[in-house]
């Protein structure tokens, strides 16, 4: 590391990326010889130790269904994953372990709002507002309800820099809006979303709230009650967690008045033919044999977050981006998409004369890994006339190091493409 680089790790913040790197095993790799660069965390963290064990303990020591048997493994696994669900509630700031609902992942989070929160409240012509900004899976879900239902979609627009134009959601919220759906950080350009002037404004027309967390669980300490949120979304995957494995955090007082998402064991409380009882939440929206291990290792995974102190992490990582922000920015032929004041583990860019793929596969031929395409945001690649960009994309285990490798990395491919 070099003498700058020290200083911008460890006084500032306490934490200390590199202990935290050598909890996880494949970030022991090498690859074509080289220290593996890994900065695609927006897509898919690395997992530590501390969860990797978790779910092998799982499968070696006391793996049975869980809610369903009376015989000790399945005691024990049940004890394990409803302890998951407390460690999600504590790390929500949730009030009640009964507010969390484990689905797969984002995406199914936000489908089962959809499905089972919104749709029955629509009528032809409600809008549900979104932003410019969104992942698919915030877009998508939207779309099949305008089908469905015949709502209509409404989006908030971005300036240049890649913020969502406030007074353009002022404007955007109104009497039709029956959800106001937003991500709370950007997984291409890392824009942290002013959630809180959004929340005001939604509660100021009393209209509900759903955040789309996949972005800011990893990357920011959360408190749900504070930010007053009806429903919350995040990944087990991005939070160094399995994947396959999501949360949907939901007021008791909507959940327990919402329909179930999907039918089948675990969600009733009677079943006849003549018709079925649901559970109350969140068994009504756990419907067949949940991810048992995959939930006791996010519990792990949050366990790991809350051992490295959620502050200290989040101040490295800003530190850190702002670093590769800077960094990026100064090589040649070099454009970054986005310049938002507050950003959170991600950062976007093009290169004159090179296509983003070329840029990736080049970059991974020096160990750095990256992603390359549209991220799941069409319509934002559109805003800023592009198809594609590079990103590159921060976990708490990266450190000025990473920085240093990816900007003299993108410095060969820009020789390679004839840039100066
Ligand atoms: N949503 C993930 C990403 O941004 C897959 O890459």
């Amino acid at each position: 590391m070099t003498e700058s680089a020290e200083k911008i790790q460890r006084p500032r913040t306490g934490f200390d990326p590199q202990q935290a790197r050598a909890d996880f095993p494949v970030l022991q790799r090498r690859l074509q010889g080289q220290r593996l660069v890994y900065l695609d965390s927006a897509a898919s963290a690395q997992k530590p130790h501390a969860v990797i064990d978790a779910e092998l303990d799982c499968y070696r020591g006391y793996y049975a269904n869980v809610h369903r048997g009376v015989h000790t493994l399945s005691q024990e696994s049940t004890s394990a994953f409803e302890q998951a669900r407390e460690q999600v509630r504590g790390f929500l700031n949730a009030a009640d372990a009964r507010e969390i609902v484990f689905v797969r992942g984002t995406t199914e989070a936000i489908n089962l709002v959809a499905h089972s929160f919104v749709a029955p409240r629509l009528q032809p012509g409600d809008e549900i507002v979104i932003s410019h900004l969104e992942h698919h899976s915030n877009i998508v879900p939207w779309q099949l309800l305008e089908q469905r239902c015949g709502a209509r979609l409404r989006v908030i627009p971005i300036t240049d820099a890649g913020e969502i134009d406030l007074d353009a959601a002022a404007a955007a919220l109104g009497e039709r809006t029956r959800l106001l759906s937003i991500g709370h950080v950007s997984n291409t350009l890392g824009t942290i979303n002013p959630i809180a002037e959004l929340v005001a404004l939604a509660r100021q027309r009393e209209i509900p709230i759903l955040v789309d967390g996949a972005q800011a669980a990893p990357h920011l300490p959360l408190d749900v009650q504070a930010l007053d949120v009806d429903f919350y979304a995040f990944s087990g995957h991005k939070v160094y967690g399995p994947s396959g494995i999501g949360v949907l955090y939901g007021r008791y007082a909507h959940l327990s008045e919402m329909v179930p998402y999907q039918g089948g064991g675990d969600m009733i409380r009677k079943v006849s033919f003549a018709g079925t009882e649901f559970a109350d939440p969140p068994a009504r929206f756990e419907a067949g044999t949940p991810h048992i291990a995959g939930a006791i290792g996010l519990g792990a995974a949050l366990r790991y977050l809350e051992v490295q102190g959620r502050e200290q992490i989040a101040a490295h990582e800003c530190a850190l981006i702002e670093e590769a922000v800077q960094a990026v920015a100064g090589v040649p032929g070099v454009r970054l998409i986005g310049t938002p004041k507050a950003r959170a583990g991600a950062l976007s860019f093009i290169m004159e004369g090179a296509h983003p793929h070329d840029i990736a596969m080049l970059l991974d031929e020096q160990a750095i890994a990256v992603r390359a395409g549209h991220h799941c945001t069409q319509p934002l690649m559109e805003r800023y006339g592009v198809t594609a960009t590079v990103r590159a994309s921060l976990g708490l285990y990266n450190d000025s190091d990473d920085v240093e490798a990816l900007v003299t990395g993108l410095r060969k491919v820009a020789g390679i493409f004839g840039l100066r």
